[in-house]
């Protein structure tokens, strides 16, 4: 407030007497949090904007190219990029080749790149290439899409993956803008986490341009056979011809989502709000990627029953894209925050009574995660840890799910208005900067809890394990309803076939499913899919929690074995295949989980390919 009036003063003052602004003497120095997965010194110098001028080559499966990064330099005599199983070729200096440096390589943080810079250095430029051991690139070959006739790439930035694609200043708090050409063949679109081409060019050239400043896990590329379909002028969806029509039923609302999270929390920074539906490999569920999120196709149910998924990487365009995590030990304010915010676009769209299905659904796997969690209970902490690990196996649904409901227990203390009041002061207040757990703390004190003599604790949330006391209750009727023909059916009151004659919806059959008792009466499991035929199911969700309980109950009717196989060679969501391998480990048939996996494993990404490798004892 003080600076705004300061500023109307001297423009009043310059409107009077023609001035110009006084030249800055110094550059101001950001302060940059400690980030122990990057090697980048960013209060030395820092990289603003990337030039990336790329060529992917789908026979070597390699990108060729340069990336060309705009400087500031504060005080250093290096530049200090991050790179990992990278080939670098070069290094200029505003045109003139230096000699460069390769630091010790880190099995998770791979090498520092350290390049030689003078006070008054504008412009870096690296040549490299990727290699083999590239862990953010998937090629597929055309076996592995929809169509099955072109070979597919897409990359995986989060969380310090985009250094094994691109040398870059690889840490969340650092943002850049981005322009990029990228040639590839000229049957193929290239489509990127900024403004996108919506048909295929002549020559399989494009060019790209990201002007607002995103952190570097936000840079991503998509390469295939892709159409465009809008859904409004500003969202709309990329897929394969195949599967163009389905996405575009299945994600019709997109428009509405956005309109109701503008409608919360402020305007959509982004322009454009696009989804890209990936093959069956993308080792997640979505990625939100800046104004192109990337989807597995395992939500085209046909039904529009998993597009929350959407509402939560459409959530992130404001938690995570707009305020992001500092570092990866704040992971919780990136998806804490979206779980949120996801819940309050599906309750807007859909209803509170819908919303609270999901919740409590999040609210069963946080229960079952602490339990996993029995002897490292710091794994249950909001704020993290993770030092001398690997961001990605340290970052667990705690921070979605505990997050979610620190977030709502706060809602329910001091009521939706002035929570929803500080939300949305909260993002436009830091937008295009970074948080991390500290500074939010200070925030939400100062901004929310003092002004409203509101005593909360705060700290026993972020900083001790499990669920304080004071957690919201978590329930749904709906729920209620299913729990009560579970106990019926599994008492024999009722039959099989009367629970598949319920008029139930997904979320409700995920919730019986998971919560069939792990001891019943001989022969009811068996009915159970003999009536209802889950084994079968197509919707994507259902088959998941179907298998994991076909393993719990060593059942083997319905040809489920051959569908369990299937999915696992198709399907490389890291989610859904890890539940069912930790299942088949769990029940004494890690044989059987290592034969299905050996086939399966080329076809998985590597952050999918790294879990379930550590969970089998491979290599
Ligand atoms: N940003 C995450 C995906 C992610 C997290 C990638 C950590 C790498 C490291 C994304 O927004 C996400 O949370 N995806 C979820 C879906 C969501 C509905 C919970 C997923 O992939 O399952
Ligand atoms: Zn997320």
């Amino acid at each position: 407030m003080k600076l705004l009036k300061n500023t109307a003063l001297f423009l009043l003052i310059c409107l009077l007497s023609s001035c110009e602004q006084p030249e800055k003497e110094t550059k101001e120095m950001p302060t940059y949090a400690t980030d122990t997965h990057s090697y980048a010194k960013p209060n030395e110098a820092v990289a603003k904007h990337l030039q990336l001028d790329i060529d992917v080559n789908f026979d070597k499966k390699i990108i060729t190219g340069t990336a060309t990064y705009t400087i500031e330099n504060y005080a250093g005599t290096a530049i200090v990029f991050d790179v990992k199983n990278l080939k670098i070729q070069k290094a200029t200096v505003d045109g003139n080749e230096v000699q460069f440096t390769l630091g010790a390589n880190d099995a998770v943080l791979g090498q520092s790149l350290s390049i030689p810079i003078a006070t008054d250095s504008k412009e870096v430029a690296i040549t490299y290439e990727t290699t083999d051991k590239t862990e953010a690139l998937q090629f597929l070959n055309p076996q592995q899409t929809a169509d099955k006739e072109f070979p597919f790439l897409l990359t995986q930035g989060q969380a310090i993956l985009t250094r094994t694609w691109i040398p870059i200043q690889d840490s969340p708090q650092i943002r850049l803008t981005y322009n990029a050409t990228v040639q590839v063949p000229k049957e193929l679109l290239a489509i990127m986490s900024a403004e996108n081409p919506k048909e295929k060019s002549e020559n399989g050239q494009y060019s790209f341009k990201m002007k607002q400043p995103i952190s570097p896990y936000l840079i991503a590329l998509a390469v295939g056979d892709l159409v465009y379909k809008e859904i409004s002028p500003r969202t709309g969806v990329y897929a394969e011809k195949s599967m163009i029509e389905k996405v575009h039923y299945e994600f019709a609302d997109m428009e509405k989502m956005v309109n109701a999270a503008e409608s919360l929390y402020g305007t959509y920074a982004w322009d454009q709000f696009d989804v890209v539906v990936l093959p069956p490999s993308f080792p997640f569920g979505g990625m939100e990627n800046p104004r192109l999120t990337f989807a597995t196709p395992t939500v085209i149910a046909g039904d529009r029953s998993l597009t929350s998924l959407i509402a939560h990487e459409l959530a992130h365009s404001w938690s995570g894209n707009l305020v992001t995590n500092a570092t990866w030990n704040d992971f919780w304010l990136n998806e804490g925050f979206t779980v949120y915010f996801e819940m309050r676009i599906m309750e807007a769209l859909y209803g509170k009574e819908y919303a609270n299905m999901l919740a409590s659904i999040g609210r069963q796997d946080l229960s079952d995660e602490i339990k996993n969690f029995r002897n490292q209970p710091e794994a249950t902490h909001l704020k993290l840890d993770l030092k001398g690990k690997n961001p990605d196996d340290g970052m667990n649904s705690i921070a979605y799910d505990k997050g979610y409901l620190f977030l709502r227990t706060l809602e329910e203390t001091v009521g939706r208005a002035k929570m929803d009041a500080f939300l949305k002061e909260y993002f436009n207040t830091h937008a295009f900067s970074t948080m991390t757990t500290e500074k939010f703390i200070t925030y939400l004190n100062a901004e929310l809890l003092q002004k409203n003599n509101i005593d909360f604790n705060v700290d026993t949330w972020v900083y001790k394990a499990g669920i304080p006391g004071n957690a919201a209750k978590i329930k749904s009727d709906k729920f209620k309803e299913v729990d009560n023909v579970l106990s019926d059916w599994q008492y024999k009151t009722i039959t099989a076939s009367n629970v598949c004659e319920q008029d139930w919806n997904i979320q409700q059959k995920i919730h019986f499913i998971r919560n069939i008792p792990e001891k019943l009466y001989d022969g009811l499991f068996e009915k159970l899919d003999e009536a209802c035929d889950f084994s079968n199911a197509s919707n994507s969700y259902i088959a998941m929690v179907w298998f994991e309980q076909a393993i719990n109950h060593d059942y083997h009717g319905n040809n489920v074995d051959q569908r369990m196989e299937d999915f696992l060679m198709t399907v490389g969501r890291r989610w859904y295949v890890s539940t069912i391998y930790k299942a088949l480990k769990r029940n004494n048939r890690l044989e059987d989980a290592k034969r299905i996996y050996e086939k399966a494993r080329p076809n998985y990404h590597s952050v999918t390919v790294n879990t379930i490798d550590e969970m089998l004892g491979i290599n």
